[in-house]
């Protein structure tokens, strides 16, 4: 998969160099591309930003730089990029938009700074390209790149062979299947007892469908107290489906 990043602050992805999204990329599974905006300005100042029609506060990044670099990254490749605008206005960044970028072979993310970019910017490429805007969450960032270190990696870890264990997203949180929307429970390791705190009894039972069951109840309780809006979502005859499987 390639990833062309565009952002005044190439330094700020430098993460991208190490662990799950760098050894991939030492493995030659994930080309990543980081471009500094400012190289498709011509100003002495290499200006990004201007003050915003009609008024307000803060800067608007101006259109022409984002125009010549999207112009020729996305000429640069032979298949067809899928751009990713980080903006707080997008639609929610899923499990399930991950998965859907996971399978692409190009994306092309554009961080933003200020206030946003010019809004031509996201018309001119949404008509002869898949543009998604695209939020983290509820809250605003000082910028988009941070966002994309976050999408980056939930998508690079889904990749055939990125992750050590191809079986260790299978029970994620928000994974598909009959636990889709239930929050992932806790869980333990060595030693079986630490500070006079004891494993639970069922999990070296070495009974699976009583484990499983306990798993399946404890991301019911869990979503229930973290997530109830989730638990509305969840179909309970896919999840008796599961138990009887067991
Ligand atoms: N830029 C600033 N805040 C953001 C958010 N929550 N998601 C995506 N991009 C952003």
């Amino acid at each position: 998969m390639r990833l062309d990043v565009v952002t005044i602050f190439p330094e700020y992805l430098a993460p991208l160099e190490v662990s799950l999204v760098g050894k991939a990329r030492a493995r030659g599974q994930l080309d990543v591309r980081v471009h500094d905006l400012r190289g498709w300005t011509h100003d002495r100042h290499h200006t990004v930003d201007d003050t915003p029609y009609g008024g307000g506060p803060g800067m608007v990044m101006k259109p022409e730089p984002w125009g010549e670099a999207l112009d020729e990254i996305t000429a640069s490749g032979d298949g067809e990029p899928v751009i990713v605008v980080p903006t707080p206005s997008g639609r929610p960044f899923t499990q399930e938009l991950a998965a859907e970028l996971a399978g692409r072979d190009w994306l092309v993310f554009t961080p933003a700074r200020y206030e946003g970019i010019d809004r031509r910017v996201v018309e001119e490429y949404g008509e002869r390209h898949d543009v998604r805007e695209v939020s983290i969450g509820d809250y605003v960032l000082a910028g988009g790149e941070a966002p994309v270190l976050v999408m980056v990696e939930a998508v690079a870890r889904l990749l055939p062979g990125v992750l050590g264990n191809a079986e260790s997203h299978r029970d994620d949180s928000f994974a598909p299947g009959a636990m889709a929307d239930l929050l992932e429970g806790p869980v333990y390791t060595k030693p079986p007892s630490w500070r006079g705190r004891e494993i639970p009894e069922v999990l070296v039972s070495g009974h699976h469908g009583r484990i499983a069951r306990w798993r399946r109840d404890q991301a019911l309780t869990r979503t229930a107290a973290h997530r109830p809006d989730l638990l509305r979502r969840c179909d309970p005859r896919a999840l008796d489906r599961q138990d009887r499987a067991l």
